[in-house]
């Protein structure tokens, strides 16, 4: 598939496209827009003409009009000196420019007046983006609430409140979020102002690893518009979008691997759409990270969103971060821009999904296997399973859910006071899981059930194992199973 990149216009910044001439038309095969130099532009840039007979056979001088983008090409060129010293906030000119392309070839928002700007990642750029879109309760300000998954990224919570900003959770199910429920919220609203701001994680949500489908994205979407609700999209683990777990498959999948990383464009196809790409109305705030594909410690992201929010963002962030550090963006335009390209960036995503998803099958192989067995031992929940999890779809966590009402505790002690037997059991035991408590929006309100989160991101298959073993004996000492 060839790709046309049409000409953007970058709000008045240098994008430095190495091809000397940012309002060219950019035709690439497949997906690389970056080395976007034809035969016939490289040799008209570099003035290399081979002789005439206006010109008895010697080279020909380059003409003003080459001698400029010859120009242009050099300045073109991102290097330490220009790294080492302060840039605008918007990013480095050349990555700026691949962040966009890539963002076109993914997401293609539906409207013309869409920027990108580097960030120090999603994390700050999420605390900016709530400083600009609410107001807190601060000084006697109003207090504003926005509305996300009934369990959500601890950070972003932790972001939101010192900022005076309230949270509100929306029940969820397998696939995140619920719309239903959030018309629900919105429409018999009556505690002060109806939030205006919806965060949500639609890929591999952390911590319930939840992943919206597109019917999903479409009916949040509708609800948002109906409400006029902003949504700021975090996601960084939109390229971690895995296939269905098969039991028998790990081994093979590994085989098979060299063979997927062929099949880029079925892989992009796989992908549910963006918000970003649904977005009609400029009522979206994509956060992208390079922390969970790429390097964490970057500290660099991008977000992009409508060119009046991303000017917004601009101006908070000449004042606050000055943009991110040079070098870290120095090291990842020469990787994913001057080295990869397109194409091997989507490469690697690809490379990376599949070495995720065999890490996600041995744990859930871990997890049927030592946890599928235990089951409900007390009159009401009759033979159940006591632990049942959904298979993530994409990104790094797996959401365990123990039926806590079939703890010989259940009538004396709270969720919580188990949840922290469990918890401390497991310590004791050398596996640490995170409490589902801890990632609670709304913590006034009660837990809908007992929850641990564990990740298949960093140990190696043998800890994992071993982990859910000691996890599974935690259960049993703690249900008092044989
Ligand atoms: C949902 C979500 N957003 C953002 C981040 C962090 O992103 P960054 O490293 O870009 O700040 C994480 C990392 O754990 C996350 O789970």
């Amino acid at each position: 598939m060839d790709l046309a990149l049409p000409a953007k216009d970058y709000g008045g910044v240098d994008i430095g496209r190495r091809n000397g001439n940012a309002a060219t038309e950019v035709v690439v095969g497949k997906y690389d827009a970056s080395h976007a130099s034809s035969p016939a532009e490289a040799t008209e840039a570099s003035g290399t003409t081979t002789g005439s007979a206006e010109n008895d056979g010697r080279p020909a001088l380059p003409t003003e009009k080459q001698q400029q983008q010859e120009d242009l090409l050099q300045k073109n060129i991102y290097d330490l000196s220009i790294a080492q010293n302060y840039s605008q906030s918007v990013g480095a000119a050349q990555l700026l420019r691949w962040v966009t392309e890539h963002t076109q070839l993914i997401s293609n928002p539906p409207y013309a007046d869409w920027r990108c700007s580097l960030t120090i990642g999603s994390t700050g750029a999420l605390e900016q983006a709530f400083r600009m879109l609410c107001e807190g309760n601060h000084n006697g300000g109003r207090g504003d609430v926005i509305l996300t998954e009934e369990f959500s990224f601890a950070t972003a919570l932790e972001t939101a409140r010192p900022l005076g900003i309230g949270v509100s959770g929306v029940p969820m199910d397998d696939e995140g979020l619920l719309p239903k429920a959030m018309d629900e919220i919105l429409t018999g609203w009556t505690d002060g102002r109806k939030p205006t701001v919806l965060y949500t994680v639609p890929s591999g949500q952390n911590p319930t690893g939840a992943t919206q489908g597109e019917q999903r994205r479409r009916e949040i979407y509708a609800v948002c518009r109906k409400h006029d609700v902003y949504i700021i999209e975090d996601e960084p683990y939109y390229f971690l979008h895995m296939p269905p777990f098969q039991k028998q498959g790990i081994s093979e999948k590994a085989g098979n691997a060299a063979q997927q990383d062929q099949d880029i464009d079925a892989f992009v196809q796989s992908l549910p759409p963006t918000y970003l790409s649904l977005d009609l109305d400029g009522r979206v705030m994509r956060l992208d990270s390079f922390s969970k594909n790429l390097i964490p410690g970057s500290r660099l992201g991008w977000v992009t969103a409508s060119q009046q929010m991303v000017e917004q963002y601009l101006r908070h962030a000449e004042c606050n971060s000055q943009g991110p550090s040079g070098l870290s963006q120095l090291i990842v335009q020469k990787l994913v821009d001057e080295t990869w390209g397109h194409d091997g960036f989507l490469r690697w995503l690809l490379h990376l999904r599949d070495e995720y998803t065999v890490r996600r099958d041995v744990l859930l192989d871990a997890c049927n296997r030592q946890l599928g067995v235990l089951r409900c031992s007390d009159g009401n929940a009759g033979n159940d399973a006591l632990v049942k999890w959904t298979v993530p779809r994409a990104g790094m966590f797996l959401w365990l859910q123990v039926n806590h009402a079939a703890h010989p505790d259940a009538s004396t002690k709270s969720v919580v006071e188990i949840e922290e037997e469990i918890y401390n059991a497991c310590i004791d035991k050398g596996v640490l899981v995170c409490r589902g408590s801890w990632f609670r929006a709304d913590p006034s309100k009660p837990l809908p059930g007992m929850y641990f989160r564990t990740t298949y991101a960093a140990s190696t298959e043998e800890n994992m194992v071993k982990g859910i073993e000691r996890f599974g004996q935690a259960i049993r000492d703690s249900f008092r199973l044989s």
